[in-house]
């Protein structure tokens, strides 16, 4: 048997829940190549009395990495890691790529009259922010702080408390472990996107994405000089065997992904794929930006572990912001990578944005060490949980002849695809009922569209429901 007692090692101190810092610990062995695919796992009984734990806990941890996709039970005989996840091999730390220095849109959703009555493509109800909170924290903290540095400068990179902070909150709520010198400060997770692309990129250079992606990524890719190159998007993420062939090119410098939800489709991209991922991009030598934007909104448990929680090689740039726990005018979002392209980053960012809002990230730091922020997204989880389960049922007792779609486990929104109705037509006639569809219209798919339920109470969800419905069927009978 493995000496799992200094495998696993529990700090009970920390807020990350036991069972999760199991199966952090088990994870992080695999990835570094320590236990192997197809390893038979003791059964819980002797795993809780080796690591002197409740049994409870462990089959917990078991039952977590079995939903992630690590582990398998084969029927009588036993828990064992999962045959089917790719070989690692070990590999050293470090920075793999030259990295090279260089720098209309599709706006209809926001320039659409907002009326009364609103389905939105996903975004959360900010009248549950912690605002208040948030401008409260933020007066005390530049009360104390007049006359001193943090009013004056010197921040290039985020206000340090706020980097320390993430730091920790990073390491204990998706196992990313790092130092402050990982971490970059920025205004919203747009601007670490397009930072990441301006220091990767040069004229011509290639980026995979998904057919269907994050448009404000696409934009940044191409005013950066890079090229997409657009991939198919499978009920998995991105299809790995269209990126292998695409990469075999040996042009490929860096791809973009949203795995834990895939923007706009909302696919969740297995395990097995995240490792085959991090291993393509070691054997063709590209990044890959992962974009985590709603990772705090996972209704069923724990989500899958970033990327970033299991790169070994520094290939990944992971990236995240406030902007859906707080409100998007507060622009606070951050990069975690290698200190290389962290200075690289904040080089360029210092060139653009001189200070940040050292204020508000003071405030935000104080937020996050409190647990305020983490207080607030358990209430808001239940919140969302609660109305996504109605917007589903609305929909599928609704229009059931005329829609297929999955219930998403996480996220802000369902994509939905239609049988006969186009969404622009939709969207024009549920104007006319007075329902403002505030979502996009993909050039590459006139009959999918992504329908945001979090903004919407309930009482909203059924009056806004109604009225799609209403003018689905309308369109239908035209
Ligand atoms: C997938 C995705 N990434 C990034 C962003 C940018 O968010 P921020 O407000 O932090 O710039 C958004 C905003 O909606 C988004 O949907």
């Amino acid at each position: 048997m493995l000496p799992w007692k200094s495998i696993i090692t529990i700090n009970r101190k920390e807020i990350r829940p036991v069972y999760l810092q199991i199966s952090d610990a088990v994870i992080a062995e695999i990835m570094k190549g320590r236990i192997q695919k197809g390893l038979k796992m003791p059964g819980s009984r002797t795993m809780a009395s080796t690591l002197c734990l409740n049994r409870k806990t462990v089959l917990q941890a078991y039952d977590e990495l079995m939903a992630q996709g690590w582990m398998e039970i084969v029927p009588m005989k036993g828990t064992f890691i999962k045959q089917s996840l790719p070989e690692v091999k070990q590999q050293s730390l470090g920075d793999v790529l030259e990295i090279k220095s260089e720098a209309q849109t599709n706006s209809s959703k926001y320039d659409m009259p907002r009326g009364e009555h609103v389905i939105d493509d996903g975004t959360p109800d900010y009248r549950l922010a912690p605002i208040d909170d948030l401008l409260k924290t933020a007066r005390s903290v530049s009360k104390g702080l007049v006359g001193k540095s943090v009013l004056l400068g010197n921040h290039f990179f985020g206000e340090a408390s706020l980097r320390n902070n993430l730091s920790d909150y990073l390491s204990t709520t998706r196992a990313i472990n790092g130092t402050k010198g990982n971490i970059l400060i920025t205004r919203g997770s747009q601007m670490a996107i397009y930072l990441a692309f301006a220091i990767l990129l040069s004229k011509g250079d290639e980026v995979i994405v998904g057919q269907l992606n994050y448009h404000s990524a696409d934009k940044a890719i191409k005013s950066t000089g890079g090229t997409l190159v657009k991939v198919p998007v499978t009920p998995e993420g991105l299809d790995l065997n269209v990126v292998e062939e695409k990469a075999k090119a040996g042009k490929i410098k860096a791809m973009y992904i949203t795995p834990h939800h895939q923007y706009p489709t909302t696919v969740t991209m297995p395990v097995e794929n995240r490792m085959r991922l991090l291993e393509l991009a070691e054997k063709f030598d590209f990044y890959v930006i992962e974009d985590d934007y709603d990772y705090d909104y996972h209704y069923n448990r724990s989500p899958i572990l970033p990327l970033a929680s299991i790169d070994r090689n520094g290939r990944i740039i992971y990236i995240g912001s406030f902007s859906k726990i707080l409100v998007p005018s507060i622009r606070i979002g951050y990069m975690f990578a290698s200190e290389s392209i962290i200075k690289k980053c904040g080089e360029l960012r210092m060139i653009i944005d001189k200070l940040g809002d050292p204020i508000m990230e003071r405030a935000l730091a104080e937020m996050l060490a409190n647990n305020d922020i983490d207080r607030f997204l358990k209430k808001a989880v239940n919140t969302y949980k609660e109305r996504r389960d109605l917007f589903c049922k609305r929909l599928e007792e609704g229009l059931k002849e005329e829609i297929t779609f999955t219930k998403p486990n996480g996220g802000m929104a369902v994509w939905v695809n239609f049988k006969n109705i186009n969404i622009q037509d939709l969207v024009e006639t549920a104007q006319i009922h007075k329902l403002t569809l505030k979502i996009d219209v993909y050039e590459h798919t006139n009959k999918a569209c992504r329908f945001g339920f979090a903004s919407m109470n309930l009482k909203e969800i059924e009056t806004n429901t109604d009225l799609l419905i209403k003018a689905a069927n309308a369109v239908l009978s035209q």
